[in-house]
C-alpha cells in the first residue's frame, strides 16, 4: 500500500465512524507560542482539547504535517525525519478507551482497512507512577480483543504518557500498537527495548491538564488523541526496513541521480537521505510562509537548507539543486496540500536565494580559515585551530565545523574539537535559556493576560491595515501572559509617524470600549463579510468571528477579552524585521 492509499483508508475509515474530517493545519502554529513548528495532530486542537467547543463536532480525524527538529542530527540513519505526517483520530470529550482501542484494532487488523495479522502486533500500556495509576482499563480492553498478555508490556511515563505539546496542556496516559519488522515468525513475547519492533501508532487517552507549576489536574472533558507515522507505516506496510526506500522518496532521489548524472545506487549514502529529507521538510516550511532567517522558525529552515547543500557536496555534487529539488516536492504533493503550489514562486526564489547566500558565506568563511592559517608558521610542529576560533568561523559566517576540520586537514592543521563543542554547549545553553523565557505563558494557558493580549492583536492587526494597506497581512503570532509578537508582510520598515498612528488608532479603539462579539457561521460567509483571517478553510464548514465594533472582524479560535475597555494603553516596543518582506512588532498592554 503506498502513502495516498494509506491516508485515504485511514481517513475513510473515521470517517465511517462519525468523525469529521479536518484540513491539515500549518507548520506554524498561529497562536500557539509554547513551539516553534506543529509537532503533532493535535497540537492545532489544544484549545478544543481543554473544552472549547469545535465547530466540526467531537470526533475529528484528518492528517496533518508536522516537523520535529529534536532528532535533526539522527537524520541520515534509516529511520529519522524532521518533517513526516501525523494520521490522527481525536474525540472531543466524546467516546474514550474502548472506542478508541476498537477503532485502533479493527483499523490495523480488519480485512477492509490495513488487515495487519494479530501475531504480527503488540501493545503497551502504562504502568502507573505517583502522577496517574496503572492503566488497567486499556490494559483489560487489549485482552478482550484477543492480544495475549505476553504480548502487553506496561511501560513507565517515558514510554506511556503523552503530551503535553508545549510545557503545559492536555496529556495522559498512552497505549503504543508495535509491529514486528524482524522477519519471520513474531517472539511469543513482546519486548519492547527489542527495536525489531516498531512503534505504528499511539492512542493518547487525555486526561490531565499539566499546569506551570508542573501539577497534573484532571480535565474537565476526557479525550482520545492518536497519531500514525504515514512515513513509517508505509514502508512497513511494504515490508521495507526504511521509509527512504519506498514511493514517498524516490522521486526526490532520482532527481538527484539525474543531476549527478548516475543511475541509483544500490543503497542510499547518508548524505543522500539528509538531502532529500530535508529538502522535503525545507520545502513545506516555506509553503507556510517562512522564508530562511537568523531567528526562530526562519534559522532551522536555514539550517536544513545549508545542511542539504553541504552535503550535496560530501555526496559528490557542486552544481545547484535546491529549487530543482523543492519543484519535485511541489509537483509531488500539491494535491493534498495545495499550499504547495500556490507559494511555488516564493518557495523556488528563496531557495535560489539561500544557496548563493550561502555560497558567498562559504566563499568568506574560506578566506578566514586560509587566513588563521597562514598565521601559524611553517616550522610549528602542533598546528591547530582553536575551538574558539572554529566556533567564531561556526557562528558569524555559517562555517559548518566539518568544513573547517576539512580544510585545516589539508594544511595539516587540527581542529580543537573539545574547545568548539564547549564554545558551542555554552552558546546553546544561553540560546536555550532564552527559548524558554521567550515561551513563558502562552496562548494556550488561557489567562486573561494573554486574552487581552491576543484581543490586542486582533486591533493591531487592523491598525496596520488601516494605516499601511491591505497587502498586510498576519504571517505569525506569538503571544504569552506579558506582551504580544506579530508578524506580517509589508515590504518596509515602518516610519515613526506610522507607529506612532497604529498606536493610536489601537489605543482609540480601547476607549471606545467596544463589546467582543463571536459567531459562528460558515467560512463562505465570514469571508464574504469582510472577515480576515490566517484560518483559510481549515475548520471546513463552520468558523468562529470575533468582532471588535466596527474596527475589526477576524477569523480566529479565541479566546478573547469581553470589550476593549478592558485593556490597558497599547505600546509597540519595537518594529524590527523578521525575514524578507516580513517585519514583526513587539507590544504590551501597559501595566
Ligand atoms: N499526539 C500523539 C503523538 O504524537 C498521538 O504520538
Amino acid at each position: 500500500m503506498q502513502a495516498k492509499e494509506l491516508r485515504k483508508k485511514y481517513i475513510e475509515f473515521f470517517m465511517k465512524h462519525g468523525h469529521a474530517e479536518i484540513k491539515s493545519a500549518p507548520l506554524v502554529p498561529d497562536n500557539d507560542p509554547t513551539v516553534l513548528f506543529t509537532t503533532a495532530g493535535m497540537h492545532p486542537l489544544v484549545p478544543y482539547l481543554l473544552g472549547e467547543k469545535h465547530p466540526l463536532g467531537r470526533r475529528l480525524t484528518n492528517y496533518q504535517k508536522c516537523i520535529r527538529t529534536g532528532d535533526i542530527d539522527e537524520v541520515g540513519d534509516p529511520v529519522h525525519l524532521t518533517f513526516f505526517e501525523m494520521l490522527g483520530n481525536w474525540s472531543l470529550g466524546d467516546y474514550f478507551k474502548k472506542e478508541a482501542i476498537n477503532f485502533s484494532f479493527e483499523f490495523l487488523t480488519g480485512k477492509d482497512w490495513l488487515n495487519i495479522p494479530l501475531s504480527m502486533l503488540a501493545v503497551t500500556v502504562f504502568a502507573g507512577d505517583e502522577d496517574a495509576p496503572f492503566d488497567e482499563e486499556a490494559y483489560n480492553i487489549w485482552l478482550g480483543l484477543g492480544v495475549a498478555p505476553s504480548r502487553i508490556a506496561k511501560c513507565p511515563k517515558k514510554d506511556n504518557w503523552w503530551g503535553p505539546a508545549g510545557q503545559t496542556g492536555p496529556c495522559g496516559p498512552d497505549t503504543e500498537m508495535f509491529y514486528w519488522t524482524g522477519g519471520g515468525t513474531a517472539p511469543e513475547t513482546f519486548d519492547p527495548s527489542d527495536r525489531r519492533w516498531v512503534e505504528i501508532w499511539n492512542d493518547v487517552f487525555m486526561q490531565y491538564n499539566k499546569t506551570a507549576e508542573g501539577k497534573f489536574e484532571p480535565l474537565a472533558q476526557t479525550n482520545v488523541d492518536t497519531g500514525m507515522g504515514v512515513e513509517r507505516v508505509t514502508a512497513i506496510l511494504q515490508g521495507k526496513k526504511s521509509c527512504y526506500d519506498t514511493e514517498i522518496f524516490k522521486p526526490l532521489f532520482d532527481k538527484f541521480d539525474e543531476l549527478r548524472n548516475i543511475s541509483a545506487p544500490a543503497e542510499r549514502s547518508s548524505a543522500e537521505r539528509i538531502i532529500v529529507e530535508h529538502m522535503r521538510a525545507s520545502t513545506f516550511i516555506m509553503a507556510d510562509g517562512i522564508t530562511p532567517g537568523n531567528v526562530d522558525q526562519a534559522y532551522v529552515l536555514r539550517r536544513l537548507i545549508r545542511r542539504a547543500i553541504r552535503q550535496a557536496k560530501k555526496a559528490g555534487y557542486d552544481g545547484k539543486f535546491t529549487a530543482i529539488m523543492g519543484q519535485v516536492v511541489i509537483d509531488q504533493y500539491s494535491d493534498v496540500y495545495p499550499e504547495l503550489a500556490k507559494n511555488k514562486d516564493i518557495i523556488i526564489d528563496e531557495f535560489n536565494r539561500e544557496e548563493e547566500l550561502f555560497a558567498h558565506t562559504l566563499e568568506k568563511g574560506t578566506k578566514e580559515v586560509e587566513k588563521l592559517i597562514a598565521r601559524v608558521p611553517a616550522h610549528v610542529q602542533n598546528k591547530i585551530i582553536s575551538g574558539k576560533n572554529a566556533f567564531f568561523l561556526y557562528e558569524t559566517y555559517g562555517f559548518p565545523i566539518e568544513l573547517t576540520e576539512e580544510m585545516a586537514a589539508e594544511h595539516g592543521f587540527k581542529v580543537d574539537k573539545a574547545g568548539f563543542e564547549e564554545a558551542y554547549q555554552k552558546h546553546q545553553e544561553l540560546s536555550r535559556k532564552g527559548a524558554e523565557q521567550k515561551f513563558k505563558g502562552g496562548l494556550a494557558d488561557h489567562s486573561e493576560n494573554t486574552a487581552e493580549l491576543h484581543t490586542a492583536t486582533h486591533l493591531l492587526h487592523a491598525a496596520l491595515r488601516k494605516t499601511l494597506g491591505t497587502h498586510v497581512e498576519q504571517k505569525g503570532s506569538n503571544i504569552t501572559a506579558d506582551r504580544l509578537r506579530f508578524d506580517f508582510c509589508h515590504p518596509d520598515k515602518m516610519s515613526q509617524e506610522q507607529i506612532d498612528t497604529v498606536e493610536k488608532l489601537v489605543n482609540e479603539v480601547i476607549q471606545k470600549d467596544f463589546q467582543i462579539t463571536c459567531e459562528e457561521v460558515p467560512l463562505e460567509e465570514a469571508k464574504q463579510s469582510g472577515a480576515i483571517g490566517l484560518f483559510g478553510d481549515r475548520y471546513g464548514e463552520k468558523v468562529k468571528v470575533y468582532t471588535i465594533g466596527d474596527f475589526s472582524k477576524e477569523i480566529c479560535g479565541g479566546p478573547h477579552a469581553p470589550n476593549t475597555g478592558k485593556l490597558k494603553k497599547f505600546k509597540i516596543l519595537k518594529e524590527e524585521s523578521s525575514s524578507r518582506g516580513v517585519r514583526r512588532i513587539k507590544a504590551v498592554l501597559e501595566k
